[in-house]
């Protein structure tokens, strides 16, 4: 491998940075050339090549976003798509990749991988943290720390008034930054499409809690089967015409801002240990930390959707246990 070519596709997540600097570095220190491909995907498909050097990542350790870019590709799903990217690697002697992003990128990575026997390693960045083969992802501390202080701030007004609020946090088929920050904040309930929560049940908790209690904070993952904040708002209204129900979408928010510590050190490592995989002639994995070890994961293997490790019954438990 004399050429890698590095970039970040799907949605941004921060430490996204921190792995493009801990690739580039890693592939100067062992004197290889590194590319780096803008917008993901496209820029492979429109040969939207960089060289990257020391200086190019100097200062992003603590940035959000991606100096990149990143898109989400329709062209790399088609075989044409994917063929204008081999040829364009080709004749820009790019030898192999490093990928940064979640389950989209890499189930192109894995079909690219397969069709061109080309050595491609990811890393997991999404604030989801939905990856298997590695305990957490790039994004996802600094996305739940995010929930935290907002939700902290929602809690002072509502407990001022007496209200009930309905906060949405992202993940579209993942409740896991629900889950985490629900129980960050002291949520009074967590809705996340893994527990299936009807709303049904929801009343019931809220007409069997705590009476002593006026302001509410109902955590609702953007990809509950309830169908988000405003259905649960709508269907609370009708039931409990008492109390004064607000609904807050944190959205975007939570995918930007500054990486914390463990984001930019979790990317960091695995960003050297990407780069050192493909020299070992690791190809179509994932390198991901589990119990602080470094492991690679085969893509269909690390895209297994749920982190089913993480939403065990006993986190249910431990939730329901504490929102009383
Ligand atoms: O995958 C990360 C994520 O932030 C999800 O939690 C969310 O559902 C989705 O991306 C939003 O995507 P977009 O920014 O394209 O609307």
């Amino acid at each position: 491998i004399k050429n890698i070519g590095v970039l970040t596709s799907g949605g941004d997540a921060p430490g996204m940075n921190a792995a493009i600097r801990a690739v580039v570095r890693a592939s100067l220190y062992h004197e290889l050339k590194v590319t780096g491909i803008l917008r993901g995907y496209d820029g492979l498909i429109n040969a939207d090549f960089i060289p990257m050097d020391g200086k190019s990542v100097a200062n992003i350790i603590q940035r959000g976003g991606t100096v990149l870019k990143t898109a989400r590709c329709d062209a790399f799903r088609t075989k044409e798509g994917r063929a204008k990217a081999y040829d364009n690697l080709k004749k820009s002697e790019i030898d192999a990749l490093v990928v940064i992003g979640g389950d989209g990128t890499f189930t192109g990575a894995n079909v690219f991988a397969q069709e061109y026997d080309f050595p491609i390693v990811g890393l997991p960045g999404t604030i989801d943290n939905d990856l298997m083969g590695t305990d957490l992802t790039i994004g996802y501390d600094t996305a739940i720390n995010t929930v935290v202080n907002a939700v902290d701030r929602i809690r002072d007004t509502a407990e001022s008034h007496d209200r009930l609020f309905i906060v949405e946090v992202m993940g579209r088929d993942s409740g896991l930054i629900a889950l985490r920050s629900g129980i960050g904040v002291g949520a009074e309930a967590i809705m996340i499409p893994e527990a299936k929560t009807a709303v049904s049940d929801l009343i019931k908790r809220i007409e069997n809690g705590r009476k002593d209690k006026a302001s509410k904070i109902i955590v609702v993952a953007e990809g509950d089967e309830a169908g988000g904040a405003y259905n649960v708002g709508k269907a609370l209204e009708k039931k409990f015409p008492n109390y004064d129900i607000r609904i807050s979408v944190l959205g975007h928010i939570q995918r930007g801002g500054k990486p914390t510590c463990m984001d930019r050190v979790l990317a960091s490592r695995l960003g050297v240990a990407a780069v050192e995989g493909l020299l070992e002639g690791k190809a179509g994995v994932m390198a991901g930390q589990v119990n602080k070890e470094i492991i690679f994961t085969p893509f269909a293997g690390a895209i297994k959707h749920i982190n089913a490790e993480q939403i065990t019954p006993a986190w249910l438990k431990l939730a329901e246990i504490l929102s009383m």
